[in-house]
C-alpha cells in the first residue's frame, strides 16, 4: 500500500515471540461461539482481558458483554470441609471405626463434633446405646462435603438457594467479578488486518481510500502526564510568567492598562533622550548598554503604527466622553491621536531642554548631537515605552494609569543573580496635581497587594525623576532589609517637552520580575531560571504561586 506511514500493521506479537492475547482471543473464538472469558483465560487478569477486547471491538472483529458475577468462595471452615469431610461425617466415622463410642470420648467434645452429633443424629447415621454412640449404617453419603466441593470447582452451587444456607454457616462468601462474554464481530477476522493510519495523497490519487482499511480513533484512550515520554509532553508555564500574570491580575485590579511593548530595539531617543538621559550619561556607555550595529541608526523619532493600533484599542475600550466625537474604530482613532501630534516639535523641545534649558529648566548645556539620539539600543528599561505611551497621551492629556512587564538589556557582568537580560514590571500614573506622598501611599498599596508589608525609602538620583526614591523591604529569608524597586515623579524637563499640561504630574516606579520569582520559588541562582542548564522537570512541575500568600 502506498504512503509514507501507510500500511502500519498492527503487530500481534509485542512479548517477545509468545502468543499475544488479542490472538489467543480470536483462536477461541474462532472455536466456539461464546467465549466466556473467565473460564477461558482462568489465569489472566481481567482487565488485560478487557483491554484487548477493547483493541479488537474497536475494530468490529469482536464483540463482547459484560457479565458481573458473584463468585463462590470457601472459607477456611468450608475448604476443611471440602477436604476432610463434614462434622457429622467425621463423627459417624469415628463411631463406625471404634464400633461403640463412649459419649466421653476425648474426640467428640469440641464444638464441631457436637454439631456433627446432632447432624448425624438427624440423618440417622448413628444412635445412643446407653453411654456410647453406635453406628446405624456401614455407608453414608456426604452431602455437605459434596455440595461444597461442587461449590469450589465451579465457584457456584449447583442450587442457588444452597448459598444462602452455606453463607449464614460461614462455610462459603462471595466476591464480585467482572468477566466478558467475546462472540464474533461484524466485522470478523481471525487476524488482525494490515490498518492504514494516514489518508495519504497517493491513496486519494489511485482510489485506494475506498477500500483501505483504517486504524480507527480511540477515543477513549487516556492521554499522558504532561512531559511524559517522546511526544507525551504538554506545554507548562515557565515560573516567570506565572509570577507575571499574578502582577498582571494585581495592576488591572488596580485599574492600570497594559502598554504595548514589542519594542526590543529602541534609538537613543526613546531609551535615553527622551528622559532626560544627557549623551554623556555613563548608563549609556557600551559597558552599560549594547548597540546595534545593523542598521546602523534609526529614523527621527515618529509614531509607531503597531504600538498606536493597541494604544488606540485600549483607548476606545474606555472611552466614556464623546465630547470631541473621537472615532471608535482603532486605526482611525490611532491616527487622529497622531494628526494631534507633532514629533518633529517635540524632538527639537527634547534637544532644546538638554542643550540650552527650557522650561524654567537650565537644561544640562552641552552640544546635542543627532548622531546619538539615533543610535540603536537594545532597551536598558521598558521606561523608553513609557516615554512614547505618555508623549501620545499629550494629544488627550487625562488622568490615566499604564503598565507594561517585559524585557530589557543591559552589558553588565553576569553573576548568580544576573544576567545580560531580565523582565521588567513598569508602572506609571499620570494625575493632576500629584504629591510625593501620593506616590508613596500608592506604592504601599502596590506592595501589600503582592504580599510585601512595610516598606521603607530611600532618596535616590534618576536623570528622569524627581524627587527618585529606591524602595525596601524587609526580607524574611534573608533577614534583612533589600531593595525591591525604584520609583519617581517624571521630570518637567520630561514631560513639558512631551507637550503636556503643566499641572499633570506623572508617578512612575519600575522592579525586576526574576527577583520575586526567585524569592518565591527559593531559588538562589537565576541559571536555574533562565537559560540553558534550566532543569526542565522543575518547569513542569513547579506550583503555581500567589503573590499575596507565603
Ligand atoms: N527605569 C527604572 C529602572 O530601570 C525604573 C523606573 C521607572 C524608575 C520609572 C522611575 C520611574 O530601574
Amino acid at each position: 500500500m502506498p504512503g509514507t506511514r501507510g500500511a502500519v500493521p498492527v503487530p500481534l506479537h509485542t512479548n517477545g515471540g509468545q502468543r499475544d492475547l488479542t490472538e489467543e482471543i480470536l483462536e477461541a473464538v474462532d472455536q466456539h461461539e461464546h467465549v466466556p472469558t473467565a473460564e477461558a483465560f482462568p489465569s489472566t487478569p481481567q482487565d488485560k482481558i478487557k483491554a484487548a477486547l477493547d483493541r479488537l471491538a474497536s475494530r468490529q472483529m469482536v464483540e463482547y458483554e459484560t457479565h458481573d458475577k458473584e463468585e463462590v468462595h470457601l472459607t477456611e471452615e468450608g475448604q476443611a470441609i471440602a477436604d476432610e469431610g463434614s462434622h457429622e461425617y467425621k463423627v459417624w466415622d469415628a463411631v463406625r471405626k471404634a464400633g461403640r463410642l463412649s459419649l466421653k470420648d476425648p474426640s467428640l467434645v469440641n464444638a464441631s463434633a457436637k454439631l456433627g452429633q446432632g447432624n448425624a443424629f438427624k440423618l440417622k447415621w448413628i444412635k445412643k446405646d446407653g453411654d456410647a454412640l453406635v453406628s446405624l449404617t456401614d455407608s453414608v453419603s456426604d452431602t455437605t462435603r459434596q455440595q461444597l466441593q461442587h461449590a469450589q470447582e465451579h465457584r457456584a452451587f449447583q442450587d442457588p438457594k444452597l448459598l444462602k444456607d452455606y453463607s449464614k454457616r460461614k462455610l462459603v462468601n462471595t466476591q464480585k467479578v467482572i468477566a466478558y462474554v467475546a462472540r464474533k464481530g461484524p466485522r470478523w477476522a481471525k487476524e488482525m488486518p494490515v490498518e492504514v493510519t494516514d489518508l495519504t495523497a497517493e491513496l486519494i490519487a489511485d482510489g485506494s481510500w475506498k477500500t483501505a482499511n483504517f486504524k480507527p480513533y480511540n477515543f477513549k484512550a487516556k492521554g499522558t502526564l504532561g512531559g511524559e515520554g517522546v511526544g507525551g509532553g504538554t506545554g507548562a508555564l515557565h515560573p516567570l510568567n506565572k509570577v507575571r500574570e499574578e502582577f498582571r491580575k494585581i495592576f488591572f485590579n488596580m485599574g492600570f492598562e497594559e502598554m504595548p511593548t514589542a519594542r526590543f530595539v529602541d534609538s537613543g531617543f526613546w531609551n535615553f533622550d527622551a528622559l532626560y538621559v544627557p549623551q554623556q550619561h555613563p548608563a549609556r556607555d557600551l559597558q552599560d548598554t549594547f548597540y546595534v550595529s545593523d542598521p546602523p541608526e534609526a529614523g527621527p523619532p515618529g509614531a509607531d503604527e503597531s504600538m498606536d493600533i493597541v494604544l488606540a484599542e485600549m483607548d476606545v475600550d474606555d472611552d466614556q466622553d464623546e465630547s470631541d466625537h473621537p472615532s471608535s474604530d482603532p486605526a482611525t482613532r490611532a491616527k487622529e491621536t497622531t494628526a494631534k501630534l507633532d514629533y518633529q516639535a517635540y524632538y527639537d523641545n527634547v534637544r532644546a531642554v538638554h542643550q540650552d534649558g527650557k522650561y524654567g529648566s537650565i537644561g544640562y548645556r552641552y552640544p546635542y548631537t543627532d548622531a546619538e539620539t539615533r543610535r540603536l539600543v537594545l532597551r536598558t528599561h521598558t521606561t523608553a515605552i513609557s516615554a512614547y505611551v505618555l508623549h501620545r497621551l499629550s494629544a488627550d492629556p487625562r488622568p490615566c494609569r499604564y503598565f507594561s512587564i517585559d524585557r530589557v538589556f543591559r552589558n553588565e557582568t553576569v553573576d548568580a543573580t544576573h544576567l545580560a537580560e531580565f523582565h521588567q514590571i513598569e508602572g506609571v500614573i499620570a494625575d493632576y496635581n500629584l504629591t510625593l506622598g501620593g506616590l508613596q501611599a500608592f506604592l504601599k498599596r502596590f506592595f501589600r497587594n503582592i504580599g510585601v508589608p512595610d516598606l521603607k525609602f530611600k532618596p535616590a538620583y534618576n536623570p528622569y525623576t524627581e524627587p527618585s526614591m529606591e524602595v525596601f523591604a524587609w526580607h524574611e529569608g534573608l533577614n534583612k532589609i533589600v531593595e525591591i524597586g525604584n520609583s519617581g515623579m517624571f521630570r518637567p524637563e520630561m514631560l513639558l517637552a512631551m507637550g503636556l499640561p503643566e499641572d499633570l504630574r506623572v508617578y512612575g516606579f519600575g522592579l525586576s520580575l526574576e527577583r520575586p520569582t526567585m524569592i518565591k520559588y527559593g531559588i538562589s541562582n537565576i541559571r536555574e531560571l533562565l537559560g540553558h542548564k534550566v532543569d526542565l522537570g522543575f518547569i513542569e512541575s513547579n506550583p503555581a504561586v500567589r503573590l499575596d500568600r507565603e
